[in-house]
């Protein structure tokens, strides 16, 4: 349902499979990696600490408006200064992994040039920090914090961005060559294309649907040119991509073609490239479903060789997983499944089995994958830490990762999206995804009943029933 037109192959979404989780725990393979993830912006705060640079949320962030309970990025969760009781935490929680990103503006403050010491040596202590703790780092370059003046230069719009995003991964590689680390060159370029370019909901606020095509492109260049510059510089560890991946469902059998575009919109217009060297050829046009952006435009932008680099062999293929969309007839997303509390997110967990097991199908030469981000926002902005439904949202989904597992798929590992209570974009600190409450006012972390549930399974390396 997510690639390769297998769409007519999707069971109708109200069957029920028949799938039931067995009575017993599920158990993971040996050395299945656990852990949970965050974002520079979204947790760091200090955003003018240490010289660094103004980014594209900084300004996103100060116009009014853009972030609905008008919260900036500082202090988020004051993980800038807070990092060392955190990587306690992490520990503490048995966890073995934790996926971060550096943010740009630290180390290059207008990306491009001289390197900003003071910005390397905060994510070198931090590394250091969860390598005495026993911890694998998993290290994200660009979660969306580009440096302001790149995006005054044109941003991802323009080529240039994609050469000054290998420069700066090149240092990074340099500064942490020794360290056997999961690197991940961007995360999700379909929402800094589609959110950021298309919808304007997200930094750089652009509501153009060229822009957003371009996006795509000069990201994933961006992404090819660092998985070879990470060839290049012999650092330790492997690298990969992680894109959010959406099933798609048709509605009826009258929406199968309007399903087909989707997904080619939602997923494949991402894997083709990275995996296959090519771009679907169906994802840009005028039907149902399509991002109706000019496919001659966007191929005057596809220059020879570009996608030679962009399907540079990768260690490890990144999933973000949270639900499915269905589609109707008219190429119109609609909700097959209950929401949670984000209006985008419709939850099923058997989303996530059919997901792997495409992928399984459709890229038989995919790396091993690994998931590192799922999850589900509390109900009410106040939050809690008697978080009944994340616990069971984890539940299922880990159900079916095991299950997926059992079927076949090589999956390395999962990350829970997220270790704490943080800046949630456009919906500011209004939104928790933590499954570590924090106090905003105090910023004291509590475990949510979640993460003491996630914390058993991490030890037992099994889901309970
Ligand atoms: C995906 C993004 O990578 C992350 O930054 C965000 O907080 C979660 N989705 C939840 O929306």
């Amino acid at each position: 349902c997510t690639s390769g037109g297998q769409v007519t192959a999707t069971p109708t979404p109200t069957a029920p499979t028949g799938w039931q989780p067995p009575a017993e725990p599920m158990a993971f393979p040996e050395g299945f990696v656990w852990g949970a993830a965050t974002s520079a912006f979204q947790v760091e705060g200090s955003t003018t600490a240490d010289g660094r640079g103004q980014s594209i949320w900084d300004t996103f962030a100060a116009t009014p408006g853009r972030i609905r309970d008008g919260s900036t990025g500082d202090p988020a969760a004051d993980h800038y200064r807070l990092w060392e009781s955190d990587l306690d935490l992490v520990a503490d929680l048995g966890l073995a992994a934790y996926r971060f990103s550096v943010a740009w503006p630290r180390i290059q403050p207008t990306g491009s040039g001289d390197v900003n010491q003071p910005g390397v040596d905060f994510y070198r202590r931090l590394v250091d920090g969860l390598l005495s703790r026993g911890i694998r780092p998993a290290i994200t370059l660009y979660h969306w914090d580009l440096p302001q003046a790149l995006q005054d230069a044109g941003g991802w719009a323009v080529r240039e961005t994609a050469d000054r995003f290998g420069e700066y991964a090149a240092i990074m590689f340099e500064a942490l060559r020794d360290v056997d680390a999961t690197w991940l060159t961007i995360n999700e370029p379909k929402t800094t294309a589609y959110v950021g370019h298309r919808w304007g909901v997200h930094a750089p606020g652009i509501t153009d649907v060229d822009q957003a095509a371009a996006a795509i492109h000069h990201q994933l260049l961006g992404h090819g040119r660092t998985v070879e510059a990470f060839r290049a510089s012999g650092a330790a560890g492997g690298i990969g991509i992680a894109l959010n991946l959406l099933p798609v469902y048709p509605t009826s059998r009258d929406a199968d073609p309007a399903a087909v575009h989707t997904d080619a919109v939602e997923n494949r217009m991402f894997l083709e490239p990275v995996l296959l060297g090519r771009y679907p050829s169906d994802a840009i046009g005028t039907k149902p479903g399509q991002l109706p952006a000019d496919a001659g435009a966007f191929q005057d932008l596809v220059l020879e060789g570009d996608l030679e680099v962009i399907s540079s062999p990768l260690d490890v293929l990144a999933v973000q997983y949270y639900g499915v969309t269905g589609v109707d007839e008219t190429g119109n997303q609609v909700d097959l499944y209950p929401t949670s509390a984000a209006v985008w997110q419709q939850v099923h967990p058997e989303g996530l089995y059919d997901l792997l097991i495409d992928l399984l199908i459709d890229y038989p030469d995919a790396p091993p994958l690994l998931i590192t981000e799922n999850g589900i926002p509390d109900p009410t902005p106040e939050g809690t830490t008697d978080d009944v439904e994340r616990l069971e949202f984890l539940r299922a989904h880990l159900q079916q990762a095991a299950r997926a597992i059992g079927d076949g798929v090589e999956l390395a590992g999962y990350y829970a999206w997220s270790l704490l209570d943080n800046f949630e974009w456009a919906e500011g600190m209004s939104q928790r995804w933590g499954l570590v409450h924090v106090d905003f006012e105090t910023q004291a972390r509590t475990p949510k009943a979640s993460m003491d549930w996630y914390s058993t399974v991490v030890r037992a390396n099994e889901v309970p029933p």
